[in-house]
């Protein structure tokens, strides 16, 4: 067992970075996971990025003693949380957690800026917009997200020094299977990450990404750029990835623990917040939750790829303006304003 817990717990920096996801099924402990690898990141100095989401599980870390700084991108609005209730119906009871011993809470405007100030002994959630957003088309939202991540990967790759440790919570969300990677998407996440991924690992960076199997995330992430796969309670394993991991030995394997290159061990439960943060409701089945609304700038530049398409087909291919028009789905006269633009 001591090859894996040296591997995932005390990385050497002899081998370089990683890229590997954990795979299980809901409720195997994935979050847990990468909040047990967290901790022991920050007892090895890395500096720890932690993917935001409205869940606001990084509490995991204040409960055991280290310090968050939450960075809201700056198209945030309206950022609030409180503590969900048990009852349907009741006033739910907003904190502020600035105010809160071990959280800070600041902004960031993009990518460089964030990475050139990120915090040592800190975790730093990144909160950044685009899932789950009730303004703006879905569209918009999801590549303004995926793109921003894009960015910090790329600021992470081209800082100077340091070792980071990068945690990525439901990782289908930035970057999804196949066939879900359509449009601007597939220039991101099947074209850029691909070679993003193999400088993190040169450039010291171990990056853990969660999600329930391979089927809800790209085929980069666990079969072409990854060191291997972390499989936890039920996930389906890859047979031609890990010949030597038994699907029977996944299925038999609680909640916690983990089987990777062939070795069983177990990440441990950390201390949780309920219990050890005192402003916390001291009872199971309450959580820490974020809201905010956000106004996320549009980086797809619809008219842009339309207007390429039309010069590539009026110029390279002696497409009329008429038939242009049909391929694009726009109106002849509007052609001919594209081709001038
Ligand atoms: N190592 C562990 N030992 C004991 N209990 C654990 C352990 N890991 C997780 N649990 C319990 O299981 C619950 C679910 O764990 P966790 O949230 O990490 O699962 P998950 O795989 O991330 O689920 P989801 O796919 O729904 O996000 C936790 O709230 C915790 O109480
Ligand atoms: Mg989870």
């Amino acid at each position: 067992m001591k090859p894996v817990q040296d591997f995932l717990f005390e990385p050497s920096t002899d081998i370089g970075g990683c890229v590997l996801p954990l795979l299980g099924k809901p409720g195997s402990g994935k979050t847990i996971a990468l909040t047990q690898i967290g901790i022991h990141s920050l007892e090895q100095e890395h500096t720890v990025v932690w993917r935001g989401t409205k869940q606001a599980q990084w509490i995991n870390f204040v409960a055991n003693n280290e310090k968050v700084v939450i960075w809201n991108h700056s198209s945030i609005d309206n950022f609030k949380s409180y503590i969900s209730n048990i009852e349907i119906g009741k006033k739910p009871r907003y904190v502020d957690l600035d105010e809160k011993e071990n959280i800070e809470i600041k902004e960031f405007e993009d990518a460089k800026e964030l990475v050139k100030n990120l915090e040592d002994q800190a975790v730093n959630v990144v909160n950044v917009p685009g899932v789950n957003e009730k303004k703006g088309s879905f569209k918009k939202n999801i590549y303004f997200f995926r793109k921003t991540w894009i960015d910090i990967l790329h600021a992470l790759v081209d800082r100077k020094g340091g070792l980071i440790t990068v945690l990525y919570d439901e990782l289908g969300d930035f970057a999804p299977c196949n066939q879900q990677v359509k449009g601007k998407n597939f220039e991101l996440i099947a074209e850029e990450l691909p070679n993003l991924l193999a400088q993190m690992r040169k450039e010291f960076i171990w990056f853990y990404g969660a999600s329930h199997g391979t089927h809800d995330i790209h085929y980069n992430l666990w079969k072409i750029k990854n060191n291997g796969l972390i499989y936890m309670s039920r996930a389906n394993v890859k047979r031609n990835v890990t010949p030597e991991t038994a699907q029977t030995d996944v299925n038999n394997l609680s909640r916690g623990e983990f089987i990777f290159d062939g070795y069983e061990s177990r990440f441990e439960l950390p201390k949780e917040p309920n219990f050890s943060i005192k402003w916390m409701p001291n009872t199971k089945k309450r959580y820490i939750r974020l809201e905010w609304t956000a106004n996320t700038p549009n980086l797809i530049k619809e008219k842009n790829i339309k207007k390429e398409v039309a010069n590539t087909l009026y110029d390279e291919f002696g497409f009329t303006q008429e038939e242009i028009g049909e391929v694009l789905g726009m109106h002849q006269s509007n052609i001919s304003k594209l081709l001038s633009a």
